[in-house]
Parts: structure tokens; sequence; C-alpha cells
């Protein structure tokens, strides 16, 4: 058992007196190697403690007094809090190198001491707090880049190095299913170009008038703009029959192609290289054009060039057409649900996140009809039956357990489409059940807290909010 002492004592404590104290604490300790004594930074100098410790065959280490405060102990004293400024330094001494305290506090005359049990397996140690700052700010300074690329050739050493970067990416089972085509060619690139922009012209068709002069706005890729293209594929059946982890859950194959795209991108980003992901595509179509074996599917089409420069923040961001989703928006706590306030985030995301000054309207119809309601092209239809309706944007498949979760359910809908460029909601309810009311009580409720308008439609329930 390895064993840290804390010891907390006046000055010129003598050695004997700090000996016979800790030697009693240890006995009561049970057999184990004293590895570290550790005390309130300033007394590592007193010549008593030096001597334990080295008698001790330890290491003396210190902790900051604020270090020292930030653990509560079960034996506090106002008397040492008077004198150090935190309620005891022996027992938060061993709590501050992660022991588990196995000897509570111990006096002598001039001394405190306690005994901790070191964990037997240390954990490994992380990166330096310089070295982890690096890796956080590249994920966050990473870009979808679109516009603003050099004319510069990609040098083959720092392609090298990007590739790699998305070759060391894990994989179910290590099938490392991906492969990257490097496409360079012009006329390649313009047969990809074109079907790019007919997707683009058909997404533009499928919007409501006020979001689409927001899009005609946004560039979507820049397949010419940039001297390499990637296309970033996988297969299927890499590895065969037995792939470890794949027989349960087949996705995890594509998942693993595209977490390769995120380490390129990220290595990309480090090189000062810029990345933009193309999906406007109808997958089969690009794959014909790229002459791609039938069993290789695309996963991301990624323009790569140097630019001018990194923006701050997403594009999507700057131009008002999508907001951030907050961190706790996203995290739950144990069982689905249970979030800090989805209230209080929808009413902090209202005062710092949400671009919806002359947002799109909506109108969300709860209980609807996908076959019919869909026709209407600003309709979103929430389907609360158990069955799952067939796959289509337009359609929210939120069956509730119970009306309480069918108001959060309708919460999240509204800050969702909040952060989605949604200004307006109108509710209309197209069944009367009680899931159906809390949902559309939950619409309400999110889209007062986000600042969305928010009107049953006229015939409906007699509720607004602004
Ligand atoms: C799977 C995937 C597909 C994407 N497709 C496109 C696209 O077709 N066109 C585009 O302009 N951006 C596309 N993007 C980029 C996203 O819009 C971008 O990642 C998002 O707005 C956040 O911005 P950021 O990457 O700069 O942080 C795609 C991103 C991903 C992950």
């Amino acid at each position: 058992m390895n064993l840290v002492v804390g010891v907390g004592l006046r000055a010129g404590t003598p050695y004997q007196e700090l000996r016979d104290l800790v030697a009693g604490a240890l006995a009561e300790a049970g057999a184990g190697t004293v590895r570290y004594v550790v005390t309130v930074a300033g007394r590592e100098t007193e010549p008593g403690l030096q001597r334990l410790t080295a008698s001790l065959g330890a290491e003396l280490q210190t902790a900051a007094p604020e270090e020292l405060a930030r653990h509560p102990v079960p034996t506090p004293s106002q008397a040492v809090e008077h004198l150090t400024g935190v309620p005891s330094v022996a027992e938060a001494a061993v709590l501050a190198t992660g022991a588990e305290l196995v000897v509570t506090k111990r006096r002598s005359a001039q001394a405190t001491a306690a005994v901790g049990r070191l964990p037997e397996v240390p954990p490994a140690p992380g990166y330096l707090a310089e070295e982890r700052a690096v890796v956080h700010r590249v994920i966050a300074e990473r870009r979808d880049v679109r516009r603003g690329f050099l004319d510069l050739p990609v040098d083959d050493e720092v392609l090298l190095r990007v590739l790699e970067a998305g070759h060391r990416a894990p994989s179910v089972g290590l099938s490392q299913p991906w492969d990257f085509l490097l496409i360079r060619d012009v006329a390649t690139r313009r047969k990809v170009h074109e079907l790019a922009t007919a997707q683009r012209d058909a997404f533009a068709a499928s919007l409501p008038a006020d979001r689409r002069g927001a899009f005609d706005g946004l560039k979507i890729e820049a397949i010419l703009d940039t001297p390499l293209n990637i296309a970033v594929t996988c297969d299927p059946g890499r590895g065969g029959r037995h792939v470890l982890g794949r027989h349960a859950d087949p996705r995890t194959t594509w998942f693993s192609a595209a977490i390769a795209i995120q380490n390129l991108w990220l290595a990309a980003r480090a090189e000062g290289l810029g990345v933009g992901w193309v999906s406007f595509f109808a997958p089969d179509e690009v794959a014909a054009v790229l002459n791609l074996p039938a069993h290789i599917e695309i996963v991301g089409y990624l323009c790569v060039g140097h630019v001018e420069e990194f923006a701050a923040a997403p594009e999507l961001v700057r131009t008002g057409w999508a907001a951030r989703r907050p961190l706790a928006w996203a995290v739950h706590h144990e069982e689905w649900g249970r979030r800090a306030s989805i209230v209080d985030d929808a009413v902090q995301a209202g005062q710092d996140a949400v671009p919806v000054a002359g947002g799109q309207r909506i109108t969300v119809i709860v209980g609807g009809d996908p076959a019919t309601d869909l026709k209407q092209s600003d309709a979103l239809v929430v389907v609360l039956r158990a069955e799952k309706p067939a796959a289509d944007f337009g359609v929210l498949w939120r069956p509730a357990r119970t009306p309480v979760e069918a108001v959060e359910l309708g919460v999240e809908i509204a800050r969702d489409l909040a952060m989605q460029g949604v200004g307006e909601i109108v509710v209309r309810a197209a069944g009367q059940s009680a899931e159906a009311d809390a949902l559309a009580r939950g619409l309400r409720v999110g889209a007062s807290a986000c600042g969305v308008s928010c009107v049953d439609e006229p015939g409906g329930m007699a509720h607004s909010s602004p």
C-alpha cells in the first residue's frame, strides 16, 4: 500500500515530536510505504519536517493554501484556519494528492498529521497545460471554409501529414474502412461542381421564400476554388465477416470513416490548410462521376487549399443562418431529459445565441399527417403516435411517453428551431390529446424563452407569446 502523510506544523517543531506523532498515525494506517509527506507551501523549509521525510525515504511535497482550501475535511479547526487561512492542513494535504484519507488528524503540541492511501495504479498523466491549450485551440479554431482560398498548391509533405492524421483515426475492429481519393483534375471537378449546383438549386427550391433569400447569400462549396479535392470513401465490408464490434451495429463502419475526416480536418487546420465539406450531392451521382467501384461509398467530399484566414466563428453563425447549441442542452444526467433546466437554457440562448431577428416562419402541425400537411412549404409535422413514420426532414417523430415529456419535447423543438434561424412559430393542433396539448404548451414556453414569436393558428387555442 502506498501512503501519503499530511503534516501541519508550527515553525520550529522538533523532529522528535513529528516522528512520534507520525509513527502513531502510521501504526493506525497499517502496513505500507510512505511515498510523500505533504505540507502547506512555506513549511517545506522546516528542518524537523525535512528530517522526518528523509527518515521515511519519502518525497516532500507542498500544496498552496488555495489548493488545500478546495478540499472539505472531516476534522476542520478554527484555530488552524485562523493561523493558516485553511481549516486543515494535514487532512487537506492528504486529499490534495488524490489519496483516500485512512487516518484522520492526530495532534501533538505543535503539529498535526493525517495519513492517506494513494490509488494503487496512479492515473496516466495528461499533457502539460500549454500543450492541452493547443489541442483545444485547434478544435475551436477549425472551420469549414468555402471562401478566401489562395492560388497556391498544397505541398506534398503537408498533405501527407494531414492524410496520416486521417489514417490514424479509430475504427471499428480496426477495419480502417476509409480511402482518400485525391482529385486535382479540373475536368473531374467541373462534373462534381455541376452536381453540387443542381443540388443547391433543388434545395433552394424547397425553401420557404423568406429562407431562400438568406440561402442565396451563402456559399456552399469551393470545388473549383481549391487546388485539391479529397473524396473520403467507406468500404462497408472491409475486413470481412468477423470485424470486432461491427456485427450488432453496421453504422459503426461509417462512423469510423467520418472520424477519419475529422482527424484530417483538425490536422489541416493545424497546418493552416482550409477544408470545406460538401454534401450537396446524391451519393450515387458523385460516385458515378468519380467512377467508384460499386461497393465503395462516398462519405465526405472535401475541398482543400491554403486560405487567407480562418474566421473566428462558423459562417452559418456569422450570417445569422443558424446558431450554436449551448453544451448544457446536449448533456443529460443519468437519464434522458435530466438537464440543468431546459427553460433556463432556452432563456440563456435567447440572450446570447439566437439570430432570430427577421427569422423564418414555420408552421408546426402537432399530430399532423405528413401525407397532406407537408404540401405546405413552411410546415413541420410533429408525429406523436408510437409507429415510426417514413423518414422525411419535414417530420419530427416525437412519441412522448408522458405529458411532462411532451412539454419538454415541445420546448426542445422550439429552441432547436430558433438555432436554425426560425423567428416565428405558428402552432396548429391537428389532433386532441393530452400529449398534443402538452407539446403545444412546450412549444410556446420554449419559443417565449428563446425570444421567438409563437402564435396559435387562428381557430385554434387562444394563446400567444411575444
Ligand atoms: C457532414 C457535413 C456536411 C457538410 N456539408 C456542407 C455543405 O455541403 N456545404 C457547406 O457549405 N458546408 C457544409 N458543412 C459544413 C457545416 O456547415 C459547418 O461544419 C458548420 O456550419 C459549423 O461550422 P464550422 O465547421 O466552421 O465550425 C458540412 C459539415 C459536415 C460535418
